[in-house]
């Protein structure tokens, strides 16, 4: 009885994580000339790569497909 218990509350678990890990908000694209058009990965890096002038910070996700998270900006 109890392993059934056990079983049961995994597969409630299990979603509510996924659920929890969905709710993380992303910063979108701001709207402005900078990120007006742009579709392709390496032009982020042109401003945002390391080192430049505005790189992103020491705990940004250590993915690259930029736009995957970050929606572009609507107009
Ligand atoms: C021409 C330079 C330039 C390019 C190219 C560029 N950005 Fe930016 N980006 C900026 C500047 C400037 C800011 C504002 C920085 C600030 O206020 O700290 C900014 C801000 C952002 C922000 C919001 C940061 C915040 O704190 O709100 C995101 C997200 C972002 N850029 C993503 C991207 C992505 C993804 C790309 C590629 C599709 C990209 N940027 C290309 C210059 C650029
Ligand atoms: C896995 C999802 C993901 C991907 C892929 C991603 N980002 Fe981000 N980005 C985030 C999250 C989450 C934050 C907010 C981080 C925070 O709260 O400090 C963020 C924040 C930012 C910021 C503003 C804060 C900072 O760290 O300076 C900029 C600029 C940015 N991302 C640019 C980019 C660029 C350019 C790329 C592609 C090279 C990229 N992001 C790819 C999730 C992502």
């Amino acid at each position: 009885m109890t392993k059934k218990l056990f079983y049961f509350l995994v597969i409630l678990i299990v979603p509510l994580i996924l659920y929890l890990l969905s709710l993380e908000t992303i910063i979108p694209m701001p709207p402005d000339d900078s990120h007006a058009g742009l579709t392709r990965e390496a032009e982020c890096f042109e401003c945002h790569g390391e080192g430049k002038e505005y790189a992103r910070k020491k705990e940004h996700p250590p993915k690259d497909q930029c736009l995957k998270c970050h929606s572009p900006a609507k107009t």
